[in-house]
């Protein structure tokens, strides 16, 4: 079920110096309470922009959603903006989120695709977040996880902090030492397919969420398409597009056509 709501800003703080990253707190009763971890919302951002914008559930609280973002263009910037007391408008929970799984779970998120994983890791029993960051003074946000009880690894691609590399290693890392029953991603395209590669490679389940373009955010305008596969009733494979806002944005990772 989609809401529209004029949510109230409760807090919009920057998350750290030196990137434009924010952490939102909207009252939206509505789409709080009926939000599943991994759905999004699309945000009116103002007069001048025409199309909303798609941003991740990062967690819901009571009344609240919070919304973690970084200002790449025009939109987010007007979000960035928005002061205590003012109204957003709403759309939402909108898409198809992360399936719960049992069994030891892991967190794959490099950059902002961390704050989607939150919610699905707060509701895994026995989850852990594996977390790369370009260099030591973009690592944030890691309290959110550690406060639920969710151990944190950080890799970095420079090694100002932990190992030096990609999150993909610390997943090979994981990989091989068993036990893993789900992967969960968001990132980086390039990321998340090396991570779909590795889990198909060691036969584990993985959930990916995927970033597309959107315009209507409501599966009618299909500008937020990707290709999948599909097989059918012979087991015959084709290709199909399918629109990330309605099907998505979490897709199993083997439906996933990455080019
Ligand atoms: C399903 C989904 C979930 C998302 N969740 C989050 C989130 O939790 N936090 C967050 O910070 N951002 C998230 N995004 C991305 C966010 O929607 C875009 O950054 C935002 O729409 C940009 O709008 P703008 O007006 O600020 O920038 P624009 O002026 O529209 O664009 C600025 C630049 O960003 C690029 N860009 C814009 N949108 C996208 C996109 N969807 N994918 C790749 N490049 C894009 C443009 O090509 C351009 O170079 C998500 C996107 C999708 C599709
Ligand atoms: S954004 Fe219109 S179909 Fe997905």
């Amino acid at each position: 079920m989609n809401y529209k709501d004029n949510g109230k800003v409760l807090q919009n703080r920057r998350i750290i110096d030196g990137a434009q990253l924010y952490d939102m707190l909207i009252e939206c009763p509505e789409i709080a309470h009926n939000a599943e971890p991994g759905q999004i919302v699309h945000i009116a951002c103002g007069e001048g922009t025409t199309l909303r914008r798609p941003i991740s559930i990062c967690e819901t609280a009571g009344d609240c959603v919070r919304l973690c973002y970084e200002v790449r263009g025009k939109g987010t910037k007007w979000m960035a903006e928005r002061r205590e007391g003012d109204t957003v408008s709403l759309l939402g929970a909108l898409g198809h989120g992360f399936t719960p799984r049992d069994g030891k779970v892991l967190l794959v998120g490099g950059g902002i695709g961390i704050y989607p994983l939150l919610s699905i890791g707060k509701t895994c029993q026995n989850a852990k977040a594996l977390f790369g960051f370009r260099n030591v003074s973009l690592i944030n946000s890691l309290e959110l996880f550690e406060n639920n009880g969710i151990e944190t690894s950080v890799i970095t691609d420079d090694g100002s902090s932990g190992r030096k590399g990609f999150v993909t290693e610390l997943l090979r890392d994981e990989l091989t030492a068993g036990g893993v029953s789900q992967v969960y991603v968001c990132g980086p395209k390039p990321m998340m397919a090396v991570v779909a590669k590795l889990c198909a490679g060691f036969g584990v389940d993985c959930q990916v969420s995927m970033e597309e373009r959107m315009g209507c955010g409501v599966g009618a305008c299909l500008a937020c398409v990707c290709k999948t596969m599909f097989r059918d009733n012979e087991g015959a494979e084709g290709e199909k597009y399918k629109r990330v806002c309605v099907d998505g944005p979490v897709f199993d990772a083997k439906e996933i056509i990455w080019e």
